[in-house]
């Protein structure tokens, strides 16, 4: 019998999710019946929403039970097909879970997005997909920053971080980022090109950090959220933007009560606008982005990097890495080759 290799959830995780909370199993593959078409994925893309899904905290997911696959955007070949829509041979992106093969409908419930690729494949699952156009629309639609603007960036290491500091770049601003480990900040620099980059982890951090931005912080895109917004909030230049993108200190919180609150006085000292940014509101805008991402790439200006991670059966242990903070670059698990 065929097989299809799924992640399935064996129990909900407590604070940082253990690998124990996974279960690696086998059901049989499925095949395309009338009006669906057969899916073989090769990449996976780990994300920390992801924790908050499994959770049901993330909207529009629903808290997962025990042996349900667990939630995620893979990247795969359409091959076999009974629908009009999907030809055999084409490449997809859809909400298919963890597992080696999805059959869909091609509902808006799979959201599968066609792609034609204008760049490494697993990039339309990092800078080209999901984390970038969050990035884009942060930098292009919130931020709009200008020439000689200061842009900060946190996590700047990851997918979203390092796609809005290159697009800040781009745009001619001073950009530097923040990262967990000079390791991180050597990526940050040396393969995405900040000007700048500050390891929180070092104790004068926030010094340092003042001194990279000797005239205050005209944008700041936050991925981090608690008491490192703070420190950003005195930081800002006056009329400064936050773009509110991601919590990633809070994630893993067993309730509500861990973190007491920012403290909003340097919003108002500043005259600062804090953004919210949820990238769904900007799917419509995907094919435009990805146009503009590939040409960045071809130019050079847009680099990616990964941290990823070989066989669907390593994708818990990856996932803890991340939900950790431990990855450096996007997370990414390298399920089946590119060409059977
Ligand atoms: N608003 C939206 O629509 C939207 C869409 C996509 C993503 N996001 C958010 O954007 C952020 C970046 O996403 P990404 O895919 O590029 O992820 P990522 O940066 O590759 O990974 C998350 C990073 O968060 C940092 N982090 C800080 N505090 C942490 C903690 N207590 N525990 C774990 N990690 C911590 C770690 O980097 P450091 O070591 O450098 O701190 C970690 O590597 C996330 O917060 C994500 O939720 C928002």
């Amino acid at each position: 019998m065929a097989e299809n290799l799924q992640v399935q959830l064996a129990r909900q995780p407590e604070g940082v999710p253990r690998a124990t909370d996974f279960q690696v199993t086998k059901a049989a593959r499925p095949s395309a019946g009338a009006g669906q078409f057969l899916i073989r994925n090769m990449y996976l893309s780990l994300d920390p929403y992801q924790r908050g899904a499994i959770a049901g905290r993330h909207m529009g997911h629903t808290r997962l039970n025990q042996g349900d696959v667990i939630y995620g955007r893979c990247l795969g070949e359409v091959i076999e097909s009974k629908h009009p829509d999907y030809k055999v041979g084409e490449i997809v992106v859809s909400e298919s879970g963890w597992q080696q093969y999805f059959v869909s409908s091609g509902s808006a419930h799979d959201e599968v997005r066609k792609v034609k690729p204008e760049a490494p494949l697993s990039a339309y699952l990092g800078a080209l997909g999901m984390p970038g156009l969050t990035a884009w629309a942060g930098v292009e639609k919130l931020a709009q920053p200008t020439l000689g603007d200061t842009f900060v960036v946190s996590s700047a290491a990851g997918p979203v971080g390092g796609t809005a500091g290159q697009l800040a770049k781009a745009k001619g601003c001073r950009v530097v980022g923040i990262a967990g480990g000079d390791e991180k900040c050597k990526t940050v620099i040396e393969t995405y090109g900040f000007d700048d980059c500050i390891n929180y982890k070092a104790k004068d951090w926030a010094e340092r950090l003042k001194a990279a931005c000797p005239n205050g912080i005209n944008h700041y895109f936050d991925n981090v959220g608690g008491p490192m917004l703070d420190t950003l909030l005195t930081q800002m230049a006056l009329y400064g933007k936050v773009i509110m993108c991601g919590l990633a200190s809070l994630y893993n919180r067993t309730s509500d009560g861990e973190f007491a609150g920012n403290n909003m006085g340097p919003v108002v000292g500043k005259r600062a606008q804090l953004l919210g940014l949820v990238v769904y509101d900007y799917y419509d805008k995907f094919p435009e982005f990805q146009k503009i991402g590939a040409r960045l790439m071809k130019q050079g200006k847009l680099a990616i990097h990964e941290d990823r991670v070989d066989g669907l059966e390593n994708a818990p242990t990856h996932f803890v890495k991340l939900a950790s903070g431990l990855n450096n670059g996007k997370a990414l698990v390298a399920i089946a080759p590119e060409k059977v």
